[in-house]
Order: structure tokens, then C-alpha cells, then sequence
């Protein structure tokens, strides 16, 4: 059975630890997930000023690394495959780009790339208030059928950590990319989706 391939991009927005808690669940999760990894110059500065963790640790976490600036990299043409790709936390600036089609790196690249072979778009925009301008572009991408997953998480499953206010969020990507997990509680109590 072919691998299932997901490209993962952290952007400068706040929240790094979302993408770096989603590569650690998917390098666990199964073997024949294949994890490639992008990160902006602007995450890597945010992974240093909000967590205890290095880049390379984060890079560590994914089977193949690029660089944003790698505008040769095999996932800047839709003629190589991939399942789906995440934005997380996806920042404004990547979010609008998108929006207006300005592929000014691999990661725009990559979104621009899975929207025009219609296959699974996420971003997780972390961004507080939203002016007009954030609304609208999120509003286009979602009616192109993008999944937009704001860093909102919820609160009905009482949760007791901040790593449970993180896998809230990560669980919610899961599900999106059809990967069964136990990230967080389900209102019903169910486990599983
Ligand atoms: C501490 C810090 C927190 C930031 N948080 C956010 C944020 O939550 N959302 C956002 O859109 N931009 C945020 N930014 C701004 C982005 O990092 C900035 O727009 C950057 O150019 C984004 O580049 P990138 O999308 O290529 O990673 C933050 C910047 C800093 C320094």
C-alpha cells in the first residue's frame, strides 16, 4: 500500500507548539505515514522565543525537511504527490498570500499546489482580534474548500493542562486528515471519531 504523504509547514504565528505536538503525533502514529516538513524563517525565531525546543528538533520529527526558500523542492509541483497539507499555526501574512495567490515560498507554494489539484488544504490560523482583511481572505479560501481550523480550542471537555488545550486543537487536525486518535475527549464520551 502506498504511503500516505503529508506536508506539514509552520508559519511565525504564535503557537508553535501546535505543529511541533502535530509532528510528534505523526511520527508515532503509523509507519506509513511519510511526515515532510517546512519552516519559515519567522516559525523558527517563534519556536525559539515560545518553547524549550530547537528547530532541529523539530525538523528531526519529519522523514524529509525542505526550506522555505527551495523553490525546487519536489512539493513545488503538483506533479509529485501528497495527501494533504497543514499550515500550523498558519500567520496572516502566509494566510494572505494564499488568498491571493503569491507564492513567494515553498510554503505558499505547497497550499497554492494542493488547491489547484483539489486535495486536502488545512491551515490553522492563530491571529486575535481579525480585522476585515483576515475575515475575507479566510472566507475565499474556505468557499475554495480550504479547511480553515483557527487555534480556538474549546473548553467542554474540562480541560486540566495546557497540552490539553494543544491536543484539543491537534486531535481537530487529525480528524480532518481522516487519522484516528484519542487526542481529546468527545462531547458523546466517545474515544474514537
Ligand atoms: C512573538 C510574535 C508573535 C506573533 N504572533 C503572530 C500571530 O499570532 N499571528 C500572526 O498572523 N502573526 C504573528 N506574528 C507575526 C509574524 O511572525 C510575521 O507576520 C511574519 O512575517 C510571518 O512570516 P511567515 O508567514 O513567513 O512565517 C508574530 C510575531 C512575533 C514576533
Amino acid at each position: 500500500m502506498r504511503n500516505k504523504r503529508i506536508v506539514v509547514a509552520l508559519t511565525g504565528a504564535s503557537g508553535a507548539i501546535y505543529g511541533i505536538r502535530l509532528l510528534e503525533v505523526l511520527s508515532n502514529v503509523d509507519d506509513n505515514i511519510e511526515v515532510i516538513v517546512i519552516i519559515s524563517g519567522a516559525a523558527e525565531e517563534i519556536i525559539r522565543i515560545e518553547t524549550d525546543y530547537d528547530p532541529s528538533y523539530v525538523k528531526s520529527l519529519a522523514n524529509r525537511v525542505f526550506s522555505p526558500k527551495d523553490f525546487t523542492a519536489p512539493v513545488a509541483s503538483g506533479s509529485y504527490y501528497f495527501d494533504a497539507a497543514v499550515i500550523i499555526p498558519c500567520s496572516m501574512k502566509t494566510l494572505g498570500a494564499i488568498a491571493n495567490g503569491y507564492a513567494n515560498n515553498l510554503i505558499v507554494r505547497v497550499a497554492e499546489v494542493a488547491m489547484k489539484e483539489k486535495r486536502k488544504l488545512i491551515l490553522v490560523p492563530r491571529e486575535t482580534p481579525l480585522s476585515p482583511i483576515y475575515l475575507e481572505n479566510m472566507l475565499k479560501l474556505s468557499r475554495l474548500g480550504v479547511v480553515i481550523l483557527p487555534a480556538c480550542p474549546g473548553f467542554y471537555h474540562r480541560p486540566k493542562k495546557i497540552s490539553d488545550l494543544i491536543d484539543y486543537i491537534v486531535g481537530k487536525v487529525l480528524d480532518h486528515l481522516g487519522i484516528e486518535n484519542e487526542l481529546f475527549k468527545r462531547w458523546s464520551g466517545e474515544i474514537l471519531p
